[in-house]
């Protein structure tokens, strides 16, 4: 498949890699100025969906720093959120006095990444940022907003650059929004 070609599960294309890869440059410059005079970055990725955002993003970012992960799961399997958020896998590193960017795909009612604040909040880290690739516009009330963000989205279930549904289609290089089976 390439580029061009829809796959079948997706109703249409909303961002095409060139202006994914686009914007992600742009939020690099971001994380260039906004660190610039900081000693102990870190950015920190929620696996698994930033993974496609992560590594596009490091190209570009000239500011020194580390990376490292964290699993959660607030989904499970469907396209409507439970609510229930766990640890699967923590960091490995301490972050205490690091700067720390958490790096995310998507922000939808902002419950997982407060969870994830409050947890590393009692680390005694310097600062905490987040970056999004995806803002969800949601009427229900947001939980937290990003400092940062690629796109803005309505309300849709999307798929690709990372983001699954029941853990396929993250491989596509476009976002697109998903095709829910009637
Ligand atoms: P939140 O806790 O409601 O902000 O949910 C965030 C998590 O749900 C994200 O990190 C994604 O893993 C998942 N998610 C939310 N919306 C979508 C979507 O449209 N497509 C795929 N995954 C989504
Ligand atoms: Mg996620």
């Amino acid at each position: 498949m390439d580029d061009t070609e829809i796959h079948k599960k997706v109703e249409q294309i909303l961002f095409t890699r060139e202006e994914i890869e686009n914007r992600i440059f742009q939020l690099a410059k971001w994380v260039n100025t906004t660190y610039k005079n900081s000693e102990n970055l870190l950015m920190l990725s929620v696996l698994k969906g930033s993974i496609p955002f992560l590594s596009q993003l490091i190209k570009d970012v000239k500011v020194d720093h580390a990376i490292d992960f964290m699993t959660v799961s607030s989904w499970h399997g469907k396209t409507k959120s439970s609510g229930q958020i766990k640890i699967v896998m923590d960091l490995d590193s301490d972050i205490k006095n690091k700067d720390v960017l958490i790096v995310e795909d998507i922000i939808d009612s902002g419950k997982t990444l407060q969870k994830i604040i409050d947890i590393l909040k009692n680390r005694q880290p310097n600062s905490i940022k987040i970056i999004t690739l995806i803002n969800k516009k949601i009427a229900a009330k947001r939980f937290i907003e990003p400092d940062m963000y690629g796109f803005k989205i309505n309300d849709f279930f999307i798929v690709g650059y990372g983001l699954d549904f029941e853990e396929k289609l993250r491989n596509l290089p476009y976002i697109g929004i998903f095709k829910t089976e009637k």
